[in-house]
């Protein structure tokens, strides 16, 4: 089977992100994953992982993560053909899941991180996490908003806590979804 490329090109204007499917991750699809990471980890202001990184380390890490099934999952944003988009939950042993998504630069805004954090979402409960944890830079307004508009709540900030390759040293927003806020 061939595997799937990251897109590294924004769609056309006007096209129907309809098209665009959600699906459990594979291993075929690791280097696409990959692919997104970089890519976005590019912009340089969205995720913890700073460019360039050791591919080779990561595609080895995810093989492992994807051999737990009852601890781990990855759900993939697919356009005809195109990975565009990804989550991964890790669950913990004491039931927390981890929460880590990137969805391409032309593909955002449209719907596709609220898709795969509901699947993403479902699929922690029904592996029996009991709550989603995440940490997000603070002027991540779209991932804080789509988190929020999910349920998620701002549970604190960790200060001047990461220190970057550029040595700043940010902020971090620390976010929760319970599924049993009565527990
Ligand atoms: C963050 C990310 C995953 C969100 O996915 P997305 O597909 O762009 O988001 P959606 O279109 O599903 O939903 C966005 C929601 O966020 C909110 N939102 C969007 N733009 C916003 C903004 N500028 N300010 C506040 N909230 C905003 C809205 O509630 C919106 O939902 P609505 O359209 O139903 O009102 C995606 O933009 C992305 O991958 N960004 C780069 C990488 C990244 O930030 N990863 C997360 C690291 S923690």
């Amino acid at each position: 089977m061939k595997r799937l490329r990251a897109c590294r090109q924004a769609p056309s204007v006007g096209r129907v992100l309809a098209e665009v499917t959600i699906r459990p991750q594979t291993e075929l699809d690791v280097e696409s994953v990959i692919d997104i990471l970089e890519i976005v980890g590019a912009e340089g202001r969205w995720l913890g992982l700073e460019v360039p990184f050791d591919r080779r380390a990561r595609a080895e890490a995810i093989l492992r993560d994807l051999r737990q099934p009852t601890t781990f999952a990855g759900f993939v944003a697919e356009d005809v053909g195109r990975v565009v988009g990804s989550i991964d939950i890790r669950i913990a042993p004491y039931g927390v899941g981890s929460v880590a998504m990137a969805i391409l630069d032309g593909y955002r805004s449209q719907g596709i991180g609220t898709r795969l954090v509901e699947r993403g979402t479902e699929w922690a409960k029904q592996a029996g996490a009991h709550k989603l944890a995440l940490e997000v830079w603070p002027h991540n307004d779209r991932a804080i908003g789509l988190y929020k508009k999910l349920g998620f709540v701002e549970e604190g900030r960790l200060h001047r806590h990461y220190r970057r390759r550029s040595g700043e040293l940010w902020d971090a927003v620390v976010m929760g979804l319970l599924f049993d806020a009565g527990a």
